[in-house]
């Protein structure tokens, strides 16, 4: 990591809008706090990282990611730890991926410390935003967009970096209903699957919403070819407890590789459960509800951290689960990470970077 300090330009807000958030009630994405940051790639190089007021941004109509798409984000979380540190998880690992993304979307890759550096010193502007309420987080959207007013369709010259964020509880608030999605995929081998595009979001709103209408919160993907494997769910990755293994679809170049789901295998192997990321096939789910061994399902991910599931529906039939209190992998993993992020158990892997 870069250890030289970069010059950010600073235009603090004039009246902080903190007073009008209750931490007690805080819904999912609706209140930013007060500051973003910004930076500019243009004429071959990214400039001019500042932080400024948390506002709207002036675009042509032309801007090339409205029509085509170039554009990809993460997801990060920071905690409030229990002495008041701020705690941001595994921040360097976003970093990473959002290059990774970036690269699948030919856009010109982000130097570090335009992110690490940015990335602390927003937080440090909106450290009070940082909710103190157990069960909730700052969350930190951090996104490149490509901004050619030019509507040919090609590479953009020019592309936007911000980080804003917005004080959060859960994202689910029950244990989900999931189905499993066997006419629409999401992904394909060769795809951008792999990728936090946009466009791979917005493209599974429509199978998402005819599975709402059905009465599920959301769907399991499965994989292109034969709709035979489970791959990941809507907003997260997704495990399964089967006969006392963890087991998760291996990461490929169709499913997203979460930052939450490496965090929760690597806590469950250290406590000695046995864990296997591989091929999962949808029978094998079935199979295993109806010998009583489906133990527990989850998702993982930033947003949704772990999301316990209560029922699969396959094929027009629900399949109910375990109640979420007879969960011992999830529930364990859930505590011990929890604790980790916010300072209460040792961090062995230095996941959780004070600032
Ligand atoms: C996250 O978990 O951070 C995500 O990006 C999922 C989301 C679309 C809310």
């Amino acid at each position: 990591m870069s250890t030289d300090t970069l010059t950010i330009a600073t235009q603090p807000v004039a009246k902080s809008r903190i007073s009008e958030l209750d931490f007690n009630n805080i819904e999912f994405g609706k209140i930013f706090s007060d500051h973003m940051l910004v930076a500019d790639y243009k004429n071959g190089e990214w400039q001019n990282p500042e932080i400024v007021p948390y506002g709207n941004m002036s675009l042509s109509p032309a801007t090339s990611a409205i029509h085509y798409g170039q554009a990809i984000f993460e997801g990060m979380k920071a905690y409030r730890g229990i002495n008041g540190d701020i705690l941001l998880f595994r921040p360097y690992d976003n970093y990473k991926r959002l290059n990774i993304s970036g690269a699948r979307m030919c856009m010109p890759e982000l130097p570090e410390d335009i992110f690490m550096q940015g990335l602390e010193q927003l937080l440090r502007i909106d450290a009070a935003w940082v909710p103190p309420t157990a069960g909730s987080a700052l969350y930190i959207r951090p996104f490149i967009f490509a901004t050619d007013d030019f509507i040919g369709v090609r590479p953009s010259s020019n592309y936007r970096f911000s980080i804003f964020s917005c004080p959060v509880a859960s994202y689910y608030s029950a244990p989900l209903r999931v189905a499993i999605e066997t006419k629409y995929v999401r992904s394909a081998e060769g795809g951008a699957g792999y990728a936090k595009a946009a466009g791979n979001y917005g493209a599974a709103m429509y199978p998402a919403r005819q599975m709402q209408e059905k009465g599920y919160h959301q769907l399991i993907w499965t994989d292109h070819k034969e709709h035979k494997y489970i791959e990941e769910s809507g907003t997260m990755n997704v495990m399964f407890v089967i006969d006392g293994v963890l087991v998760t679809p291996a990461v490929s170049s169709t499913i997203l590789s979460g930052i939450t789901r490496d965090s929760v295998l690597t806590l469950a192997r250290d406590m000695g459960y046995k864990v296997e990321e591989r091929r999962v096939s949808v029978d094998e789910i079935v199979a295993a509800h109806k010998a009583g061994k489906l133990q527990e399902a989850f998702g993982t991910g930033t947003a949704a951290t772990i999301a316990q599931i209560a029922t699969i529906n396959y094929n027009g039939e629900d399949l109910e689960l375990p109640a979420v209190e007879d969960r011992e992998i999830s529930n364990k993993v859930a505590e011990t990470l929890d604790n980790i992020k916010t300072g209460q158990a040792p961090d062995p892997y230095n996941w959780v970077q004070k600032i």
